[in-house]
């Protein structure tokens, strides 16, 4: 064991969320960097001796580089275990679900989610608990005050470990697993699902595209869908990880994932499309020739779910962020079960998870998970589609349509305005919050504004409070219009402006998405300054 001298203080600009820290790769690169991190997290825990923990991450750049430094750090400082994915990889989920499963202490996720990886790109790294779950606020402001005051760290001095070799290695007092990154995911998934059901799809001539964008859930996808399932060989595209995910941007929307999105949509398409992030906690979903929004998809899931084993006995409640659409709001109501309202970002719905409060959760960034695991699941999200399309015997699209006469649409889109200079996005929002109170009754071209908000949140489980989670206007047509900044844009501040509107009226359930939502975007632009304000006239992103 020796001690070492720190002389980077890393984090004095930025307070690790719950998504962990991310950076440029080179940033982690430097010295001591990614050991200050490291260090502090394991102080801010009370040490990890005789402690078990899990460690894997997306595969990309430095990722096998970072696990050496860990294990060494970790055997310095009295580990008794690792659980490590061999070569290093762990999808988000698969992490979670390990800690979990193996009642670890916790576990280190190496990733920067759907970010670009590479020597040029991103990287990101996060600790999570007990639970399976990103670690909770009071940890990560830990973590980050200890980053600041930190003079030294221990390690090893060994050789790196050997990351390819499934099975047991000791090292002194350590002993460290390398297992098997899928199985224990693949068996987890066999429990939740039907899968007889869905390989009857299969056999039955149902096909399916998946692409994994390069990222880690190749390997979860192959072995489930194509080996265990039956998909026919190749339905899983861009399947072996890459430390630079093919030079792509490895996030599942119909940005980033254009060439799956424009198959969807093509004569040649197959009976479902799919993609997932990164690390493997988003996902993306589409039937032939229809797009499924997060949001709608939340709705679909939490409606159809009883149709699955894991799910028979019906859900507790749903959860959706507040810029989510409210399309799940009325399929909760029709089950009778609660509907939680949270701001953005998963760690809000741990608490609601952990207290049986809720079986399943989303959010409109395409995140959509349940009470399997703490963490948003990709891949989950799709053979849950799958399995209620077994059930169904419907198409997405038949599904989806049923879905809107139903239930009525929540048309809704998200505009994001990027590398908003910071003055000009805070001077925005400060405008905005002091005229809330004046917008209420203000009439809107046919329509009038009910109400107009600041949304705040109290956690039900644990009484804290999150304030100021954005804003929010209600126009008495069943219109909404949300706004924040982003808290994980790297560029100036990006604004993201959440619109919606719902129709109840059933011809009218397959108009055109931006065709609807333009007078909302008019409507905010005009009552807010927008423009003149933040010097934006159209959004950068569309989604
Ligand atoms: C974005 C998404 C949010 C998600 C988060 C982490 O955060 O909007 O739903 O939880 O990434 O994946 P934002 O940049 O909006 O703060
Ligand atoms: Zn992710």
């Amino acid at each position: 064991m020796k001690t070492i001298a720190i002389t980077t203080t890393p984090f004095a600009d930025q307070k690790p969320g719950t998504s962990g820290l991310r950076k440029k790769t080179k940033v982690f690169m430097q010295e001591n960097y990614l050991e200050n991190f490291v260090q502090s997290t394991f102080d801010a825990i009370g040490g990890v001796k005789d402690k078990v923990l899990v460690l894997g991450g997306d595969g990309r750049y430095f990722n096998k580089q970072a696990i050496q430094t860990i294990v060494k750090m970790a055997l310095a400082s009295g580990a008794s275990k690792l659980i490590i994915g061999q070569n290093g990889l762990l999808s988000t989920p698969a992490a979670s679900n390990i800690i979990r499963t193996y009642n670890a202490d916790g576990g280190i996720i190496l990733s920067a989610s759907h970010n670009p990886g590479g020597i040029e790109n991103d990287f990101g790294i996060k600790f999570n608990g007990k639970n399976g779950g990103p670690a909770s606020e009071t940890i990560t402001g830990a973590i980050f005050e200890r980053t600041k005051i930190i003079t030294e760290y221990l390690t090893s001095d060994i050789q790196d470990i050997d990351l390819d070799t499934i099975g047991t290695q000791q090292i002194s007092a350590m002993q460290i697993e390398i297992i098997n990154p899928v199985e224990d995911y693949c068996l987890l998934m066999q429990k939740l699902f039907d899968f007889n059901a869905i390989k009857a799809l299969f056999e039955n001539g149902f096909t399916i595209r998946f692409d994994a964008m390069h990222a880690v859930t190749g390997p979860y996808a192959k072995r489930i869908l194509e080996d265990v399932l039956g998909a026919k060989e190749g339905s899983v595209i861009n399947a072996v990880p890459s430390e630079d995910f093919g030079q792509g941007h490895p996030d599942p929307n119909p940005v980033w994932a254009k060439p799956l999105f424009d198959l969807m949509m093509s004569d040649k398409a197959p009976d479902f499309g799919a993609a997932s992030d990164g690390d493997g906690d988003r996902n993306m979903i589409l039937g032939r020739g229809i797009y499924v929004a997060p949001s709608d998809s939340l709705a679909v899931l939490a409606a159809n779910a009883h149709l699955v084993p894991h799910y028979k006995n019906g859900i507790s409640g749903v959860a959706r962020s507040m810029p989510t659409s409210r399309a799940a709001d009325r399929v909760a109501h029709k089950l009778g079960v609660s509907l939680y309202e949270t701001p953005t970002g998963w760690k809000f719905f741990g608490n609601l998870l952990d207290d049986g409060r809720i079986t399943i959760c989303g959010e409109e960034s395409a995140g959509t998970g349940s009470s399997h695991v703490r963490e948003k699941d990709g891949l989950w999200a799709v053979l849950l589609w799958l399995n209620i399309l077994a059930m169904r015997k419907q198409s997405v699209a038949e599904i989806l349509n049923e879905h809107w006469l139903s239930f009525g649409r929540d048309y809704y889109s998200r505009y994001d305005f990027e590398a908003v200079p910071k003055e000009k996005a805070a001077l925005f929002v400060e405008r905005l919050k002091s005229k809330l109170g004046d917008l209420g009754g203000m009439p809107i071209g046919n329509t009038f504004i009910e109400n107009a908000t600041d949304f705040s949140y109290k956690d039900p489980v644990d009484g804290s409070e999150s304030l100021s989670q954005g804003c929010v206007i209600n126009f008495n047509n069943g219109a909404r219009a949300v706004t924040r900044l982003s808290g994980t844009g790297t560029e100036g501040a990006t604004i993201r402006l959440y619109l919606e509107q719902y129709a109840d009226n059933l011809s009218d359930v397959k108009r055109d998405v931006q065709q609807v939502l333009t007078p909302i975007a008019e409507a905010f632009y005009q009552l807010t300054d927008f423009s003149s304000i933040t010097g934006r006239t159209a959004p950068d992103v569309i989604t």
